[in-house]
């Protein structure tokens, strides 16, 4: 621990103030602010660019080196060493799991797959076409009616419970809201499958015929499940923390992170890369596409490419690239057009100055739209996988916030920049 400490000087003649500076196990050391409170000073972060929320140990990044961690282990040990119940346990209690611990997690989380049966009730509420993010939202903030002894949420059994029955039906819930739309019956839960296999399973099977897993596929979407279980305190997962800071029940919580994930400038930019790369259809079209990108006049970005904190390259988006080429690869689809596209889209633009000098490079959405295409899940299902993989997250992080020696409800201060107190004015007064 650093004795360091910065002084606020002030140059209204006021007393300065010592903060301390608090190292942190990995990355850059942080000012705490939170005596200021006392001395009646607030500080200004709208869009909290500079602000650490929390203090947190479960996800540590580092954006210049490209590196993504969970409890001390790399994405990419985890993506192709672990499955995404190891991962889940990993989050959620700090160490990868014995083979026992992982076999009595595995169980629990099988066994609270099915949701309740009025549950079918609450889909039946919802129009036939309402997007498959609503019906989640809507159906998972309703399962709070179902489980009201998960109220008592400083209990730590009480949470425990919750984050087995979210891990496990939140998956039942997607692809259910996936069937609704299709006006398919839905299918249960196979305690036979592994958990993305399952999935598949639930989202791809009617009970006309027999549908076998592939799992080659299967293994594909297992990985990016774990690519995208936790991400540090991303807006999503900011709002579960947020809102669980009251005490809130943990399937309102995790419903208010699925809203905050739905806004495109968070989970829906996969669907905008595919869209992209149609748009494109081939290859010859690109060099025009990539000096659209640099044009300053227009507004066009390329999509998937660049991101707010990895500015080397998105440990992710390797990763994600390798799994289209395996799926692609076993779908016998590797003359895919919009995967031939999206190789030479992203040579070319490694190779042009413009993105060299900002540090643009593919990020995770670049290929994981081509790999859910190819796996037949629609563009409107690319979100609530998202959604589903992210519960992982939300529940670690929610759990280790209330666990929290001194927990406090998150009540942030703001600048207030309105009018001064003023006379009222009766109605029959009031003029313009
Ligand atoms: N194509 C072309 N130019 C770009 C791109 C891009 N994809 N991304 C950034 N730039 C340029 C900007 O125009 C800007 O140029 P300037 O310095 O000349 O003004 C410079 O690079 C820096 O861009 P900022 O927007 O300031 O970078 P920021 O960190 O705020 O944005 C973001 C990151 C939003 C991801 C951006 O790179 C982008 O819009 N990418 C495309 C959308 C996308 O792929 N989003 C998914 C992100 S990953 C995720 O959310 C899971």
């Amino acid at each position: 621990m650093s004795n360091n400490t910065v002084t606020l000087n002030f140059s209204d003649g006021r007393e300065p103030i010592e903060l301390p500076v608090l190292d942190s196990s990995m990355g850059n050391p942080v000012i705490d602010i939170r005596m200021l409170a006392a001395h009646g000073i607030y500080t200004l972060d709208a869009g909290f660019t500079s602000t650490a929320s929390c203090e947190s140990g479960i996800t540590f990044i580092d954006g210049d080196e490209g590196l993504l961690s969970h409890r001390g282990y790399d994405i990419e040990d985890l993506a192709y060493k672990s499955d995404f119940i190891e991962v889940c346990y990993l989050l959620l209690y700090g160490e990868l799991p014995t083979a026992a611990q992982k076999h009595a997690f595995e169980s629990s989380i099988r066994h609270h797959s099915m949701v309740h049966d009025q549950v079918v009730n609450v889909f039946r509420g919802f129009r036939r076409d309402a997007h498959p993010m609503a019906l989640m939202i809507g159906v998972t903030g309703a399962m709070s009616a179902f489980y009201p002894d998960a109220h008592d949420v400083f209990d730590p059994a009480v949470r425990d419970l919750a984050a087995h029955r979210l891990l496990a039906k939140v998956p039942t819930v997607a692809a259910w809201a996936h069937k609704y739309n299709l006006g398919e019956p839905f299918m249960y839960p196979q305690h036979r499958l592994g958990y993305a296999a399952n999935f598949l399973y639930m989202m791809q099977a009617t009970p006309c015929e027999n549908y076998e897993v592939n799992p080659v596929l299967a293994r594909a979407l297992e990985r990016i499940f774990i690519l995208h279980a936790d991400h540090e305190q991303n807006a999503s997962t900011s709002t579960v923390r947020l809102a669980g800071s009251t005490g809130a029940t943990p399937f309102a919580c995790i419903a208010a992170g699925m809203a905050s994930l739905w806004g495109p400038l968070h989970g829906g930019a996969n669907e905008a890369v595919l869209k992209m790369l149609e748009e494109i259809g081939d290859v010859s079209k690109i060099p025009e596409i990539i000096e659209r990108a640099k044009d300053k006049t227009n507004p066009f970005r390329l999509m998937g490419f660049g991101h707010r904190i990895y500015k080397n390259f998105d440990p992710r988006a390797k990763v994600i690239r390798e799994t289209a080429h395996e799926v692609l690869n076993e779908l016998d689809m590797n003359d895919d057009p919009l995967f031939k596209v999206a190789l030479e889209l992203e040579r070319i633009a490694l190779e042009d100055e413009y993105f060299i000098e900002k540090k643009l490079y593919p990020n995770v959405d670049f290929y994981s739209g081509i790999v859910f295409r190819a796996l037949g899940i629609p563009s409107s299902m690319f979100t609530p996988l998202f959604a589903l993989a992210r519960t992982a997250g939300w529940v670690a992080q929610w759990s280790e916030m209330l666990s929290s020696p001194g927990h406090k409800i998150g009540r942030p201060r703001q600048r207030y920049i309105g009018e001064k107190m003023r006379e009222y004015v009766p109605l029959e007064k009031r003029t313009g």
